[in-house]
């Protein structure tokens, strides 16, 4: 009975209190060291959740993504004889061992070709609205057969590949498996090869591990560089590369030197005619960032901290810049945070197997006529 008297009385003294501490204390609002905008920067906290991926990468209808859908799209992507020579896969350019990339400041495609742009990555491309620098094809799905069909990339025969395929008993077993009743051709091609990208995935770095709520998963310096990166006083840069997968799916012009150039790349602009997004590129993914320099859709950045000198300048070719983009404040602290920072998005991969790929029967079947002709010899 005590207790119940004295509650309704001590509460709002308790508040009030509360209320004097928090207007006095230094830790009120966005002077608290911890706090950016709507940011609370403690390990766990609610306010960071929505930097969380989700758990798996979503679809489109018709396509989840079932373990005979991932196996066959993970051989088709590592097999060179989708491309017209023998000699180039999907990961010749999007190599496991480069974060999915090629470690080059612009792809090198058919017989030594110099592509005009950079290889992105393949890493949480599941989780892209949109794909390409230029935004050129909505889905993976989509995406699939435009580098067998480009003459400067793989430059395929596509009735020579179905031919291939169909006709090589594991292939042929494994799209029936795969998509039981359906034809192997582009359409099923694509759809494998969508599905295994989108176990490409990541999401258990230092940072989600952080944000997940374990305080000792990033350092003192990287949270500072979160800070930095956050604050639209400092970096500014999470107006573009937003949360969760560090992309607003949005063109931006960022100023690049070659955007000087004679004839520059247009980008975005020569899929949709509108002023500001000429020489505007897609905002790309943060995540494993550390593992595919150089960077920027021309390569032009050897590293992290050549990124963040490029954005403290505001951009070098002015002309029709991004209006969220200006140049910056930074001390060589807050750059050395933000490069740290960028460090903590690279996850931990389990060791990737590469696939078994099948025999094709006319290979071997010139390998044995071959050898058939040499034992002629011998028996001679
Ligand atoms: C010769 C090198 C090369 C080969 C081979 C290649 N790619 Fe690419 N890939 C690139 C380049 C360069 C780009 C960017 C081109 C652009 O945006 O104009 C790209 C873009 C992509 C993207 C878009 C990523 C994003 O973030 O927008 C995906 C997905 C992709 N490739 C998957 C594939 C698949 C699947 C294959 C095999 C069928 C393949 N690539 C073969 C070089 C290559
Ligand atoms: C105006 C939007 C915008 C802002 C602000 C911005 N970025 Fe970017 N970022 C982009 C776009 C767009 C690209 C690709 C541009 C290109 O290649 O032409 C990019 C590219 C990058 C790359 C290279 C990625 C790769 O795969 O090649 C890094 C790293 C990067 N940004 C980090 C940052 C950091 C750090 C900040 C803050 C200091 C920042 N960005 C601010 C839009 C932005």
């Amino acid at each position: 009975m005590r207790i119940m008297k004295k509650i309704p009385f001590k509460l709002p003294q308790l508040s009030l209190i509360v209320a004097a501490i928090t207007m006095i204390s230094p830790l009120h609002g966005s002077s608290f060291a911890g706090q950016v905008g709507d940011y609370r920067l403690v390990a766990g906290d609610r306010s960071l959740q929505q930097w969380l991926l989700p758990e798996a990468p979503p679809y489109p209808a018709g396509n989840e993504p079932t373990q005979q859908r991932i196996t066959l799209g993970k051989m088709l992507f590592f097999d060179p004889r989708l491309s017209s020579d023998g000699n180039m896969s999907c990961g010749t350019c999007h190599n496991p061992m480069f974060g999915w990339s090629d470690g080059m400041s612009t792809g090198v495609g058919h017989k030594g070709q110099k592509l005009g742009r950079a290889t992105p990555t393949v890493i949480n491309t599941a989780y892209n609205y949109i794909q390409m620098w230029d935004g050129r094809k909505a889905t993976l799905e989509d995406q699939a057969t435009g580098p067998m069909e480009a003459s400067v990339e793989m430059n395929t025969d596509f009735d020579r590949l179905f031919g291939m395929l169909r006709n090589n008993d594991e292939y042929r077993a494994a799209f029936a498996a795969a998509y039981p009743g359906e034809a192997i051709n582009d359409d099923t091609i694509a759809k494998a090869i969508a599905s295994f990208e989108r176990t490409v995935v990541s999401n258990n770095s230092p940072f989600d591990r952080w944000v997940r709520g374990d305080a000792s998963a990033m350092t003192k310096q990287q949270v500072r560089g979160f800070r930095v990166f956050l604050d639209e006083d400092k970096g500014n840069c999470a107006v573009c590369h937003s949360a969760p997968n560090f992309t607003d799916d949005g063109f931006h012009n960022l100023g690049l030197a070659s955007w000087g150039d004679e004839n520059p790349d247009m980008g975005r602009f020569v899929h949709k005619p509108v002023n500001v997004l000429k020489g505007a590129f897609k905002t790309p993914t943060l995540r494993d960032i550390a593992l595919t320099a150089p960077y920027f859709h021309d390569g032009s950045a050897a590293d992290l901290m050549e990124v963040v000198a490029h954005y403290e300048k505001g951009g070098v070719t002015k002309n029709n810049l991004s209006p969220s983009l200006k140049s910056l404040k930074l001390s060589t602290q807050d750059k050395q945070d933000l490069v740290a920072f960028m460090h903590a998005l690279t996850s931990e991969h389990e060791p990737f197997a590469l696939p078994t790929l099948p025999v094709i029967e006319p290979a071997m079947a010139e390998i044995e006529k071959e050898s058939a002709s040499e034992f002629a010899v011998i028996d001679r």
